[in-house]
């Protein structure tokens, strides 16, 4: 099965992907992991995403796209892929579209992660991740054991470059513009849902899972 979570920054969708990952038992792919991957080994799509994401905007479509594709397509996603931040605009939409019916594959179900810019702005600005294995960590929620230090690998907790409060606008700003209206897509598909992304995580993973239960039995019944 094919699977989008889709939402603002700091809504949880990489919470949420993995714990989705570990009760379906399909792997989770987030663009983001893998931009800020090629940034860390300083490759040469690195050098040409940092920029934007430093500045909060969004990677262009053309270097975004392909990279994730090659991934979507690949052996480790051949039975279904839990998407997390990709697709964010109409281009890359109509592209992961294409790529999958090539395949005899559709997007099945798109969850909608919701919660009020507050919140998520105080999650985005307390966010720490690990420079090692990017575990994160926030001062609600996760602390670590020793202060500014990771619990599973011990290397320092830092702030992502664009976790800053300045830049969360300008994330949270473009997602409005952005990606936001890919929504009316899904909508029109028949495969949106809408879930609230406030309070416990473990909370969220449940209505998550309820509403993939529901969809699961309809189908059956069908
Ligand atoms: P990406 O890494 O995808 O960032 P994002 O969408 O801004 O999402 P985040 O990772 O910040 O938040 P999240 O929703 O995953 O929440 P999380 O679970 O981490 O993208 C980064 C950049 O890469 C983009 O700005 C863009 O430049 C580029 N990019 C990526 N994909 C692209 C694409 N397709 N096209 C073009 N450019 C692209 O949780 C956040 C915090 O909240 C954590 O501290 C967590 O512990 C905490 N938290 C989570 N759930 C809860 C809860 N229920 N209660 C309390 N705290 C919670």
């Amino acid at each position: 099965m094919d699977l989008l979570l889709i939402g603002p920054p700091g809504v949880g969708k990489g919470t949420q992907a993995a714990r989705l990952r570990q009760a379906l038992g399909i792997p989770h792919l987030s663009t983001g992991d893998l931009l800020r991957r090629h940034v860390a080994e300083g490759t040469a799509l690195g050098a040409a995403a940092g920029a934007h994401m430093r500045r909060g905007e969004l990677v262009p479509d053309a270097l975004v796209t392909e990279m994730t594709l090659e991934q979507i397509l690949g052996p480790s996603c051949s039975a279904g892929v839990i998407l997390d931040g990709f697709p964010r605009t109409p281009a890359q939409a109509e592209a992961l579209d294409t790529a999958l019916a090539g395949h005899a594959r559709r997007l099945a179900v798109v969850l909608h992660l919701t919660a009020p810019d507050q919140t998520l702005l105080r999650r985005l600005t307390g966010r720490r991740t690990c420079a090692g294995c990017g575990d994160s960590y926030h001062p609600d929620t996760r602390t670590p054991r020793t202060h500014g230090q990771c619990d599973s690998c011990g290397q320092p907790l830092v702030q992502r470059a664009d976790d800053t409060a300045e830049t969360a606008r300008t994330r949270l700003a473009v997602h409005t513009r952005q990606t936001q209206p890919l929504l009316a897509r899904y909508r029109l598909a028949g495969v949106l849902h809408e879930i609230d992304g406030c309070g416990d995580p473990g909370d969220v993973t449940r209505r998550l899972l309820a509403v993939l239960a529901l969809r699961a039995a309809g189908s059956s019944a069908l």
